[in-house]
């Protein structure tokens, strides 16, 4: 870092790197496997619509027959297409029970191309078998979430022979939706994960470039009890969070207003007003 009177100013991929390890520790949300497991049981096309993921192969401009490494790949939004565009995939995770879903979606899909591997960012790669230049491309969809932004990134970046594609969180976190946080008077910051990306990443010699997927998120719910409990949560997550709260009880009241005026039918459930939007930062960059 450079000391400047306005305080120390980053200048190489290890200064980056610790600005973000300190931001890490900031981080409320859960992030072990066990959390990851739970979360499997729910995980789909809620999360991930169909359009996210072919958008995201589409920037990835996958060539005929590439193989492809894909760490963190959940339930296998991304791999399951790609099983089925005829691309042979190892696809790595660290929730067994997000693995037990791939591989129940491969099924399904009769696609058996695809190999699940348990394995996390944190362990030793080369032990696990993945060499040098192992894969044409690799791929991290939403699933960088570890201390070590710059460890994952060079990792990734040694597997692959053309190209690495990864895709980062804007804005507040994915999980709350920062319009109606706003309007409830919570100010949760915005997340600028891309940007220590492309720091390391430039300070290592790559080229790195960055656009935006964008994807809409319409939660249904069977009933409006249903609706302010998921709500409550979400206001619950964002204020551990946040900047200046107010307090609880005031911010449900206010919940239950906007509910009251954003909650619509729709067929059998309910659904809200307008959908929220979640973009994700797509950073790409080749060998
Ligand atoms: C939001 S999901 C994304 C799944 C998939 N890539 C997609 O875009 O639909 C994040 C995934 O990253 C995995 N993950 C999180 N931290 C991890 C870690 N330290 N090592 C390995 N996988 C991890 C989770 O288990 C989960 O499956």
């Amino acid at each position: 870092m450079i000391k400047t009177p306005e305080g120390p100013v980053p200048t190489t991929a290890q200064d980056w790197n610790e600005l973000w390890k300190a931001r890490q520790t900031l981080r409320i949300s859960p992030r072990d496997a066990a959390y990851w497991d739970k979360r499997a049981q729910t995980f789909g096309h809620k999360d991930t619509p169909d359009s996210y993921a072919r958008r995201f192969l589409s920037l990835a401009e996958m060539q005929p027959d590439e193989t492809v490494f894909d760490m963190g790949c959940g339930t296998g939004n991304l791999a399951v297409l790609l099983g089925q565009s005829g691309h042979t995939v190892l696809a790595a995770d660290f929730s067994q029970v997000m693995l037990d879903k791939l591989e129940e979606n491969l099924r399904e899909a009769q696609v058996d191309s695809v190999e699940a591997m348990r394995l996390s960012w944190e362990d030793d790669w080369a032990a696990a078998g993945l060499g040098p230049d192992s894969f044409d491309v690799c791929m991290a969809s939403r699933s960088i979430a570890t201390d070590d932004l710059r460890s994952a990134l060079l990792k990734l970046t040694a597997v692959a022979r053309r190209r690495v594609c990864i895709t980062l969180a804007t804005g507040v976190s994915p999980r709350v939706d920062g319009r109606l946080m706003g309007r409830l008077g919570i100010q949760v910051p915005q997340s600028m994960d891309a940007v220590y990306a492309l720091a390391i990443l430039s300070d290592e010699g790559y080229l790195p470039k960055l656009t935006y997927i964008n994807t809409k998120r319409n939660d249904r719910f069977a009933s409006f009890d249903e609706a302010m409990e998921h709500f409550t949560g979400m206001v619950d997550m964002a204020m551990r969070d946040a900047i200046n709260a107010p307090d609880r009880d005031e911010a449900l009241r206010r919940l239950r207003v906007w509910l009251d005026d954003n909650v619509l039918p729709d067929g059998d459930g309910l659904t809200v007003r307008n959908p929220r939007d979640v973009d994700w930062a797509f950073v790409w960059w080749d060998k």
